[in-house]
């Protein structure tokens, strides 16, 4: 059989391959590069970062649950001047490096996840990421609480989805993703908002809000009483959520939620995804996103498929 085409389009970012790791599952990349081969991967998306450091929330901050699992980090990061002075160069070092060495012909990507509690600092921290010429793409988490809207987070409701998304728009002239939450009762209602606010392209799903009670102290598992579901729990909706969406606009779907294998993945390219982030299975097995990427090519070899893009979208 010719060559296989892995390579995929998010809008104007092409990735080697459809699959990345998804933010707050992969730490800052380097981290993970003794257990995964990091050129492997069409992008990996960085750890939620916000304008300024921050601590996150007191522990317990994660339960198990029984097919996933329940976090409330809150966003603890460096911050986005320390990601771009000190955490960037040894990570586009080392994807160079490996380039240098495997000759795929494309680097893996690097995406950073802004995150924020006002508008006004997510546009500062865009402001400084469109400078940074490592950065390939900025993939903007709106499921933030709003601290001038009493805590609501952003992506709940379409207006201040789209005020958020239109001001980053101005300040950052890469392509831009929109992370959309699942916790509202009209996905394709959002992702439409924040396309006709400049998205590039959506991607989703984002942790579903949840609970878990510890029965022997009578009190909720996690310090902040609840938090957000993931893991192979969350797939059906999340499949469901991107088939939706990929319908309702025209610009790109990245598809995530609980994918563990490529059968997974391929899943969520048939309903419209044209990639795919791996999120918790990286704590199963920190490898799980090269064996996916891995995966795809042994079903398109087997199925006699030669470009993984006549996957995207056929349900
Ligand atoms: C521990 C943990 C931390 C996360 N941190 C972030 C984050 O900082 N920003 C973000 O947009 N999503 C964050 N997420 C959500 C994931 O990126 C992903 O959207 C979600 O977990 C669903 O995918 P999965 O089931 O494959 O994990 C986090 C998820 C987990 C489990």
């Amino acid at each position: 059989m010719t060559t296989l085409k892995l390579q995929t389009d998010i809008g104007r970012l092409t990735l080697k391959n459809p699959v990345m790791t998804a933010s707050g599952t992969f730490g800052y990349g380097l981290e993970y590069a003794d257990f995964c081969h990091l050129n492997a991967l069409g992008g990996m998306v960085l750890k939620g970062t916000t304008l300024h450091p921050r601590e996150g929330n007191p522990y317990p901050r994660m339960a198990e649950t029984p097919a996933g699992m329940l976090n409330a980090v809150g966003l603890q990061n460096k911050g986005v001047k320390t990601l771009i002075k000190d955490l960037l160069p040894p990570l586009q070092a080392h994807l160079s490096e490996a380039e240098a060495a495997d000759k795929t012909g494309m680097p893996t990507r690097i995406l950073v996840n802004l995150s924020g509690s006002t508008v006004e600092d997510y546009v500062e921290a865009a402001e400084l990421l469109d400078a940074a010429e490592a950065v390939s793409g900025v993939e903007l988490n709106i499921s933030c609480p709003n601290v001038k809207q009493g805590g609501m987070a952003f992506g709940t409701r379409p207006d201040t989805a789209a005020e958020v998304v239109s001001a980053v728009r101005k300040a950052y002239r890469g392509p831009l993703l929109v992370k959309l939450s699942p916790n509202v009762t009209d996905i394709a209602e959002m992702a439409r908002a924040v396309e006709g606010a400049g998205a590039d392209g959506v991607a989703l799903i984002n942790t579903l809000l949840g609970m878990e009670v510890d029965i022997e102290k009578a009190k909720p598992v996690l310090s902040t009483v609840t938090g957000g579901l993931s893991g192979p729990c969350v797939r059906p909706v999340a499949l469901r959520m991107v088939w939706q969406v990929a319908k309702a606009v025209k610009i790109p779907v990245v598809g995530m939620g609980g994918i563990v294998d490529a059968r997974d993945a391929i899943a969520f390219l048939m309903v419209g995804a044209s990639a795919v982030e791996v999120g918790t299975a990286n704590f199963e097995d920190p490898a799980s996103a090269e064996k996916i990427a891995a995966g795809i090519a042994a079903y398109m070899e087997r199925k006699g498929i030669a470009d993984v893009r006549s996957l995207i979208g056929v349900i």
